[in-house]
């Protein structure tokens, strides 16, 4: 078969998107995500209404996918799935639904790491997009994940820091809510952010070795912040919402850029490649771009719709998987941690 021709089916369900994909090579025909509103009345993504919802959600939104890719069933060369990181339940869901589609159709099934699909999401051919070449640095940043990975080769990465203890969506999240705004609230953040002073509240940085990141401090001290300030003014979050955004925004991001600073240094790689939702965040686009610029590094940002989680990231790695005969069998199981 012609590397052109073959059809990926792929199906992401780890958190709270049930997300279903068709690519031709590293084409992708279509790409579809069904999210979940009913978490935000809660703050967080609860688990039991998640994998319920993808019930729901999964056979619609994969024919969905098939109808807009134009293709049917049996024209599919193979069905790759998130096996995980992420909820069990969710996971479940979209695992299930690969081994028994795969089964009917007697085509093979390829298990996914959904770390990895969100790094190998820079293969995706687009019409105007460079891919990075290896070795690159791949930081990926979302509700669930943070990682600076080294990026030898499609099949051969080795994570060299990540979070100790919150997520850096979590610390956007987390602000979000002591700030009363809604779930999830990293983009929201970033919208205020735009009109304040990123310099009007100093908050101090976590000290952490090496390349690994911590924000649970930081979340600490936003908390105790806040409620200092609203016990002398009730109206202090209202008066400088914008202000605080841009002050919590502009901490974040310089945590992460001391880090990658020092992955190029070590590495001495200047090809950087981000992911994940966070990914989206305006502040820190620009202030990567800069560096292209500044320090004469390679950056990389996929398209928003492969940054967050989607499953066009889980096709690409199907498709290299496939070309690998990387192939999986129906007694694979859902993993909600997974070796890298
Ligand atoms: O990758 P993703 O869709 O799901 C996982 O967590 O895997 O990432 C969601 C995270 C949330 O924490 C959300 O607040 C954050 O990405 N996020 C943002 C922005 N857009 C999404 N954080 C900061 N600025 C944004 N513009
Ligand atoms: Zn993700």
């Amino acid at each position: 078969m012609h590397p052109k021709e073959v059809f990926i089916l792929a199906i992401e369900s780890s958190c709270d998107d049930t997300a279903a994909a068709v690519l031709r090579g590293e084409k992708v025909l279509s790409n579809v995500v069904a999210r979940q509103s009913i978490h935000e009345e809660y703050g967080g993504v609860v688990p039991e209404l998640a994998s319920r919802a993808h019930q729901q959600n999964i056979v619609p939104v994969i024919d969905v996918a098939l109808k807009k890719a134009n293709i049917t069933k049996e024209q599919l060369s193979a069905i790759a799935f998130t096996q995980g990181p992420g909820l069990m339940g969710s996971l479940l869901v979209g695992t299930s639904f690969a081994k028994s589609l795969s089964m009917a159709l007697r085509i093979p099934l390829i298990a996914v790491n959904h770390m990895h699909a969100h790094i190998l999401a820079h293969f995706i051919d687009e019409e105007g997009y460079d891919k990075p070449t290896f070795p690159f640095l791949a930081l990926t940043i979302s509700g669930g994940h943070t990682q600076i990975v080294k990026v030898n080769d499609f099949f051969d990465m080795e994570i060299i820091g990540e979070t100790t203890d919150d997520a850096v969506g979590e610390a956007f999240d987390k602000t979000a809510k002591i700030l009363g705004l809604p779930y999830p609230g990293g983009p929201l953040i970033d919208q205020f952010a735009k009109e304040g002073n990123p310099k009007k509240y100093p908050f101090t940085k976590p000290k952490v070795e090496g390349l690994d990141f911590s924000f649970s401090g930081l979340k600490t001290q936003i908390l105790y912040f806040v409620q200092k300030n609203v016990a002398a003014n009730p109206n202090f979050i209202e008066e400088n919402k914008a202000d605080i955004c841009a002050s919590v925004q502009h901490t974040i991001i310089e945590i992460l850029m001391e880090k990658i600073k020092l992955a190029v240094a070590e590495t001495g790689i200047r090809q950087i490649a981000i992911g994940g939702g966070v990914s989206a965040n305006s502040g820190i686009r620009q202030t990567l771009k800069e560096t292209e610029n500044k320090y004469g590094w390679k950056t990389f940002i996929p398209k928003f719709e492969y940054t967050t989680d989607n499953a066009a990231m889980i096709g690409i790695v199907g498709y290299h998987k496939f070309l690998h005969d990387q192939f999986t069998n129906a007694g694979v199981v859902s993993k909600a941690r997974i070796e890298f």
